[in-house]
């Protein structure tokens, strides 16, 4: 694991952002694997200005989003459909075609996981997963006891975490109790993982993940068992690493 110690989340995300850039020039044609929330807006925004501003192309990507939920609409500004239109899709060259976001509104909760992850496999797999992590340990929205092999299907939220997402829909009766999520083997089918993080109130989860057990109670530490993955992080989420970090990237 390659863990890159940013001075703060601009910076984060710009790396981020550059690396995601570097191989979109050097390829092409990627697949990539998204995920919301507030760590990787900086990234989206260096991703467009790089669009804009540097003439990088998104017409041959293809981007599966990491989760989703369950009972909201495509245009529920909750929804994380309307969070990657909203912040990323619309303000690039990407065909509607290419983008794949979990289905929040599904005919059938059994079949859409399976269509989903069947889809990803057409795509020719996921070259670059962006991962965040949730205080708890979840990634996308594996919370604590979720298999560390399973394929994207629909979940119950925690407490913990639907107490996080409360401030984004006001009260957290509000947060929906069901989502859809790629697995934790959906994230380690990828080639590629880059794991974002920042704050202070992230540190002792990533102590965790980084550096302790590889446990369903912390689903983030499957990255201990990938053979890929940049972590590019703040220096206050990295407080308590005692593992080596390098600056590879001198930003
Ligand atoms: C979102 C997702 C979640 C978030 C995590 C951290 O698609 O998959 O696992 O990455 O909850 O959220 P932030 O970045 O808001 O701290």
């Amino acid at each position: 694991m390659l863990i890159n110690v940013a001075p703060d989340i601009e910076t984060m995300g710009i790396r981020a952002a550059r690396v995601i850039a570097n191989e979109i020039r050097n390829k092409g044609r990627i697949v990539l694997g998204l995920a919301t929330g507030r760590t990787p807006l900086p990234m989206y925004k260096e991703l467009i200005r790089l669009h804009k501003e540097e003439g990088l192309s998104f017409s041959h990507v293809t981007t599966f989003n990491l989760d989703e939920y369950i009972g909201l609409a495509a245009d529920d500004p909750h929804s994380y459909h309307h969070y990657m239109f909203s912040n990323f899709f619309n303000h690039i060259n990407i065909p509607r075609k290419n983008i794949h976001v979990p289905d929040g509104m599904p005919a059938d909760k059994e079949a859409v996981g399976i269509e989903y992850e069947e889809a990803i496999v057409k795509a020719g797999r996921i070259d670059i997963q962006v991962l965040g992590i949730g205080r708890n340990g979840h990634v996308g929205f594996n919370e604590p006891g979720s298999s560390l092999g399973s394929l994207t299907r629909t979940k119950y939220l925690s407490e913990a975490t639907r107490r996080e997402a409360a401030k984004e829909f006001g009260s957290p009766e509000k947060v929906p109790k069901e989502v859809i999520t790629m697995g934790c083997g959906s994230i380690l089918n990828s080639r590629h993982i880059i794991i974002l993080a920042s704050g202070v109130e992230k540190a002792d989860v990533i102590k965790a993940a980084f550096e302790g057990p590889i446990t369903t109670m912390c689903p983030a530490s499957i990255i201990q068992l990938h053979r890929n993955v940049t972590a590019i992080i703040t220096a206050d989420a990295a407080a308590q690493l005692t593992l080596p970090v390098e600056d590879i990237m001198g930003i």
